[in-house]
């Protein structure tokens, strides 16, 4: 039997995904005793030429070919954007489709709706490429730490920045060179206001903020500050005390109905745990009752490690994994964060 999906956007990510199916088709096909083939895919531009891309995949620019494919099993949906990939994911699970998405703004904007419509239709909804890609992290949250208590969550989930201010610091580089750099590799948005801004790691902060806590928030909920004012002096300065910035998320626990949530620059010293994570990694430290401070790292951004999220989803649904997705806590309080980001 073949799990046919169909792919919404076939770029940085889409692309990727591409790549390693055909890479990995036989062991797909020996181990999980089906084939996984991507039908078509959903593009803007039909005239773009796309090496690499298979001519078995039929490219529309028609959502509906692929909503509406009744051959269709599962939805990726690696476009990006709030609207209409919305619309679209709401129609995919309307349509007894299972989906699988990377999209961290959506998510943390609709995520409630989104997941809302899959517990009633009973269908799988997964999202783990969402939040620091190559870090299987919200799978540990839900699993692992189960039978834990997580006391606060810090760390870097925005690849760009931590390339950006990774390239000033070690190689003299210009923000707008090192931004330039981010976008050839494949780590910034398409539009990279968000990356810089902090609103990327804020989506990711979301999610996770739901994911362990059931809180329900949006940027407006807590303080949200970029890497646009750090400038080479800044860094310079740090650097002569022994100390790097980071671009960090914070989650903090007060107790069980106030917490903290903020995203910030940071300013750590070098023998700190995240200090030495350089370049599109990302990292998210995890203070818990059981396990005190457990550090998961990994590539936080580009094609291959996005795509490696993304199909880790694909086979956690043709292998009928269960899922536990998040409920939302009713009565809760969020109390003014520190001024700077308190890492363990
Ligand atoms: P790209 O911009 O590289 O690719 C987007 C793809 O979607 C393109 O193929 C584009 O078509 C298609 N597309 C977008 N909008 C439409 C539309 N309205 N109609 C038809 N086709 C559309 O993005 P990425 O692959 O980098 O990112 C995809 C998603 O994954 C985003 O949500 C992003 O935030 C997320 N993500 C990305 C990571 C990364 O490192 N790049 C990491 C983690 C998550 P065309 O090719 O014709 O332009
Ligand atoms: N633009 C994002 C980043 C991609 O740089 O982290 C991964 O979510």
């Amino acid at each position: 039997m073949t799990v046919k999906i169909g792919l919404l956007g076939l770029g940085t990510v889409g692309s990727g995904l591409v790549t390693i199916l055909s890479e990995q088709a036989a062991k797909f096909q020996s181990q999980l005793g089906q084939s996984v083939s991507v039908k078509s895919a959903l593009v803007h531009n039909l005239d773009k030429k796309r090496p690499g891309v298979p001519g078995t995949i039929t490219l529309t620019d028609q959502v509906d070919d692929i909503l509406t494919d009744p051959d269709i099993q599962i939805i990726v949906e690696v476009a990006g954007g709030i609207e209409p990939t919305d619309q679209w994911l709401k129609k995919a699970l309307e349509n007894g489709k299972a989906v699988v998405t990377a999209n961290k703004d959506l998510i943390a904007s609709k995520g409630q709706e989104l997941i809302a419509l899959a517990e009633e239709k009973q269908l799988p909804l997964r999202y783990e490429a969402a939040v620091a890609g190559g870090i299987p992290i919200l799978t540990n949250l839900d699993n692992y730490y189960f039978s834990d208590q997580i006391t606060g969550l810090a760390g870097i989930v925005n690849g760009t920045t931590n390339y950006i201010l990774s390239q000033m610091a070690n190689k003299g580089l210009a923000y707008e060179t090192a931004l330039k750099q981010a976008q050839e590799l494949g780590f910034a948005e398409s539009d990279p206001t968000n990356d810089v801004a902090g609103i990327d790691a804020a989506y990711k902060a979301i999610i996770l903020a739901r994911t362990v806590y059931g809180l329900d928030l949006t940027l407006e909920d807590f303080h949200i500050e970029g890497i646009e004012a750090i400038t080479p002096f800044d860094i310079e300065a740090l650097d002569q005390l022994k100390m790097t910035t980071k671009l960090l998320f914070e989650i903090r626990e007060l107790d069980d109905r106030h917490y903290q949530v903020q995203v910030a620059p940071a300013a750590l010293s070098k023998s700190n745990l995240l200090a030495s994570i350089e370049n599109e990694t990302n990292a998210i430290a995890i203070e818990s009752k059981n396990l005190g401070t457990s550090l998961f790292a990994g590539p936080g951004a580009g094609g291959r490690a996005t795509a490696q999220a993304v199909l880790a989803d694909i086979v956690a649904i043709i292998q009928g994994q269960k899922q536990a997705l998040p409920s939302i806590q009713k009565d809760y309080q969020l109390k003014q964060p520190a001024k700077q980001a308190h890492v363990f």
